[in-house]
């Protein structure tokens, strides 16, 4: 009892020293020591037994959702050719899309954007961020860029040459158009456990150190510039990557002398499962956990649309050589210096996100309520990516529509079936977000997901157990769910404008057998 006091006393410390000084936190060792305790996180124990995650926050401004009938949902659908990216929010319930600007901003964040210098060069804001990312990442230089990609593009025009291969845990879907777009070729050296879709293995995002090296070894050091790390490996279920594989990783990138890249944007979540997961950093706190993490890379870029729940994104290091070969590129693709194509008001909201990626109470929200829905879906037989990771919940396709080959996308087909069904937006994350290789042809995806992303603090547990309820019904149903196909295929990132069609009139007997079990409800 008297731990539990101790805990939830220094965790409320902890919020309160960080909201009064997240403009000039001048002494975050102490703020580090004092987050550094064994379970921080927002799971509370109630009386009956149950671990709920428990919303630590409260609702201060709303905004209004409609659920609107089927069908109109069908409609939608129809408009938008079977792809989620192209729904208009009136028509969505329930935004599970992403947590890419979609994740809640703190009273501190919003603040903040209130003391924005509006400058073209040298503004105030900047120099504020500059600090956070210095104290927080523990980079001394900075390159302002407007979202992730960007970094992604500076990166690959600065570094990959034709023929280049770029070994990494695995690839996500801008970093490698920008590596494709600029000659090179991904590799991805996972251990097997990462693709299979159950597992109790706590860190599916580990780089294959032996393929790795043996990679290295016969293709040629001359021919890698560069080792690529993704904290939170979004496409294969948001799983991470340890520490102790992040420095095996640091040993090799040494022993040849090659760059190691790590992209940051899903940081805080991996921090939060190395403590949860990962003996060795139990008492540690996710600020030092994070510094750990960042100390072992070259060069660390982010999207701060996910990282610091705001806009704009980054590419840091420590340096000056480095900082020097990027430079020039930002004012070429981004804005000057200063603000890299990213709002001042953001940039302050990004500054204030940054030191609150530091709140492990923040941090554990949005993987526990995943790991909440992960578990009751499980627990039903129903097929998800576990151990649940981060980002979202993650269906396995594959197996949830095993009737459908993977010419017809069984992802695509199932966020479409369910957003049909329930209002809810997910998002494919399967061969529809593959693209094409360099003669046209298909190239299907390890694995066929619909990814229900859970942004930070903006969904409440009835609303999770809605998504749980209407992914049940449709699993009860899911012989009724047909294939899709292209209508309209662009040739780069297809996935985010791609129009697709019904191989059958499947939609329309999938909304008969719903009014059939729910009547007029919604
Ligand atoms: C791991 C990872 N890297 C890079 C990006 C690209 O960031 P942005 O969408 O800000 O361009 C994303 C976006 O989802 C991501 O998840």
């Amino acid at each position: 009892m008297k731990d539990l006091w101790n805990n939830s006393f220094r965790n409320a410390r902890n919020i309160i020293y960080l909201a009064r000084n997240y403009y000039k936190p001048k002494n975050l060792t102490k703020f580090r020591s004092m987050s550094s305790l064994p379970n921080n996180s927002s799971v509370v124990k109630f009386y009956s037994g149950e671990k709920i995650p428990l919303e630590l926050h409260k609702v201060r401004v709303v905004q209004k959702l409609y659920l609107v009938p089927i069908e109109r949902r069908l409609e939608a659908l129809q408009e938008g050719g079977y792809n989620s990216f192209r729904l208009s929010t009136k028509d969505v319930f329930l935004d599970m899309l992403t947590d890419s600007g979609t994740n809640a901003m703190s009273d501190n964040q919003i603040a903040a954007m209130f003391q924005a210098d509006d400058a073209y060069a040298g503004s105030q804001s900047f120099y504020r961020l500059l600090k956070a990312v210095n104290e927080v990442l523990g980079k001394e230089f900075y390159l302002p860029v407007h979202q992730g990609r960007a970094a992604e593009n500076i990166l690959s025009v600065a570094y990959v040459k034709p023929g280049n291969l770029i070994p990494m845990n695995y690839h996500f879907t801008t970093a490698l158009a920008h590596i494709t777009q600029n000659g090179g070729s991904v590799v991805e050296l996972l251990y097997d456990e990462a693709y299979r879709i159950k597992s109790q293995h706590p860190f599916k995002g580990n780089m294959n150190i032996e393929k790795l090296d043996a990679f290295i070894q016969e293709k040629g050091v001359e021919n890698i510039p560069f080792i690529r790390m993704e904290a939170s490996t979004n496409l294969i279920g948001g799983q991470p990557f340890s520490i102790q594989n992040l420095r095996d990783v640091r040993t090799i990138a040494d022993k040849y002398g090659i760059r190691l890249i790590l992209d940051a944007s899903l940081l805080g979540e991996n921090a939060y499962l190395v403590k949860q997961r990962e003996e060795e950093f139990k008492n540690t706190s996710l600020g030092e956990i994070i510094l750990t993490m960042t100390g072992m890379a070259d060069i660390v870029y982010f999207s701060a649309r996910k990282l610091s729940s705001s806009r704009g994104g980054g590419i840091c290091t420590n340096s000056k050589t480095i900082y020097r070969e990027l430079e020039a590129l930002v004012p070429l693709y981004e804005g000057f210096l200063t603000y890299g194509g990213i709002s001042v008001r953001e940039i302050e909201a990004m500054a204030v996100g940054l030191y609150e990626t530091l709140d492990e109470t923040m941090i554990s929200q949005s993987p526990e309520f995943i790991a909440y829905l992960v578990n009751a879906l499980d627990a039903k037989g129903i097929p998800v990516v576990t151990p649940a990771g981060v980002l979202g919940c993650h269906v396995d396709a594959m197996s949830f529509c095993e009737h459908i080959p993977q010419t017809q996308y069984p992802a695509g087909a199932l966020v479409a079936a369910f957003f049909l069904v329930s209002g809810i937006r997910g998002m494919e994350r399967g061969s529809v977000s593959n693209q094409r290789d360099e003669n046209g042809n298909e190239t299907y995806a390890d694995m066929e997901l619909m990814r229900l992303a859970m942004p930070r603090r903006v969904f409440t547990l009835s609303q999770v157990k809605y998504v749980e309820d209407r992914l049940t019904w449709l699993y009860d149903n899911r012989h009724l769910i047909g294939g899709l196909r292209f209508v309209y295929e662009p040739p780069v990132l297809r996935f985010f404008m791609g129009g697709l069609e019904p191989v059958s009139d499947w939609p329309q007997q999938l909304m008969a057998k719903f009014h059939k079990d729910f009547g007029d409800s919604l």
